[in-house]
């Protein structure tokens, strides 16, 4: 770790000042947090038999020759996931990681039909979850989201169905989402499921431009109503689009080190988030599956400061953005930037609240 003063990346961008940064998470699959410690002590307490001997086999195992070879162990992870207190458990310790690393408030993506297809209702997913983010608002101080993801791999009509049981539980759930495999199922495919959860008062986000092409990203704003963009990174192929994006302000929730581990770049030198910077676009950074990435967001602020010399301004500039993009309300988006604006103007930044202390506000889920 650089000395703040002195350090190769100048005053005050190390470590711990980024883990202080105030800033809102706005891209995390809650199955990706589920780390192998935990993945093995839920084997154990449910009776589940795993595919790894050991704890370092599983991490070992995470060496991703691509995407589907992720997506095959995230899924076959999660089967340790039966009871509602395994969700509760799983967002706790997430929530718990996050605060630690300065995040004030975070909107969580969760794969119901990844559980209900193996049997786990809905209703035990959803109510642990929920219970966790209560929890962590309460003990935290940390306000949430929660947004559904339709399994893009899986039909329309399945997404409809999964819609259609998540109405009683509309209270707890903000927005829907669009995930997992994305070449060869693009936005539009969704296009009426998304049109009927804007009906019902769900906002929309989906993953477009991650591995599929830049008019995917067209498609999730234009035929899905998307508010961000999850990924977004191949925009850059388009310029047209990236004159869109950025006089749209349309926030992508970029994921650096998800992108690298999952081969998007070659290496963190060749991510394009300074270039997107440098344009202009509303960058968010976020973890993805930081169980399988070997990172959460302070990793990936690290990762960008070290691959691509992120400073102090860009970090500014992402975690306000985040802040900007995030579903709370306008009052809790000024209180949320004030204090961002107040971390960076006191150079070593100990004006602001400590991560993970309770907020002098009630807490806001
Ligand atoms: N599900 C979990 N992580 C994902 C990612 N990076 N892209 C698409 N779907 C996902
Ligand atoms: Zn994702």
């Amino acid at each position: 770790m650089g000395d703040r003063e002195t350090g190769p990346y100048g005053p005050a961008v190390d470590e711990t000042f980024l883990r202080g940064i105030p800033k809102a998470e706005l891209h995390v699959h809650i199955e990706g947090t589920l780390e192998p410690e935990m993945m093995f002590g839920l084997a154990r307490r449910n009776g589940v038999a795993l595919a790894y001997a050991s704890v370092e086999e599983a991490r070992e195992a995470y060496d991703f020759a691509d995407f589907q070879s992720f997506l095959d162990l995230y899924y076959e992870g999660m089967k340790v996931l039966l009871h509602e207190r395994d969700f509760q458990d799983l967002t706790l310790a997430y929530l718990q990681k996050a605060a630690g690393q300065g995040v004030r408030h975070a909107e969580i993506f969760f794969d119901p039909q990844a559980h209900t297809d193996r049997g786990v209702p809905f209703e035990t997913a959803i109510t642990g979850i929920r219970k966790a983010l209560v929890e962590g608002g309460r003990r935290m101080g940390l306000s949430s989201r929660l947004i559904l993801c339709f399994l893009r791999h899986l039909s329309a009509d399945e997404a409809m169905r999964t819609l259609q049981e998540a109405l009683p539980y509309k209270g707890w759930i903000s927005a829907v989402g669009l995930d997992s495999s994305e070449v060869g199922h693009p936005p539009k495919e969704f296009k009426e499921v998304f049109a009927e959860a804007a009906r019902h008062g769900f906002l929309s986000v989906a993953h477009a431009g991650e591995e599929g092409p830049p008019e995917y990203i067209r498609q999730a704003l234009d035929d899905l109503g998307a508010a961000r963009i999850d990924h977004g990174v191949r925009c850059m192929e388009d310029s047209t689009l990236v004159e869109r994006l950025r006089e749209e302000q349309v926030p992508l929730t970029v994921c650096p080190l998800s992108n690298v581990r999952l081969r998007c770049f070659p290496s963190m030198q060749e991510h394009p988030a300074k270039r997107m910077l440098d344009e202009g676009l509303c960058v968010t950074v976020n973890c993805d599956d930081p169980a399988y990435f070997g990172g959460y967001v302070a990793e990936n602020y690290a990762a960008l400061r070290e691959g691509l010399g992120f400073d102090r301004d860009n970090f500014r500039a992402v975690a306000e953005n985040s802040f900007r993009a995030s579903f709370l309300d306008e009052t809790e988006k000024e209180r949320r930037l004030h204090e961002v604006a107040s971390y960076f103007e006191d150079q070593r930044g100990e004006t602001a609240q400590p991560p993970g202390t309770a907020s002098s506000r009630p807490p806001q889920i």
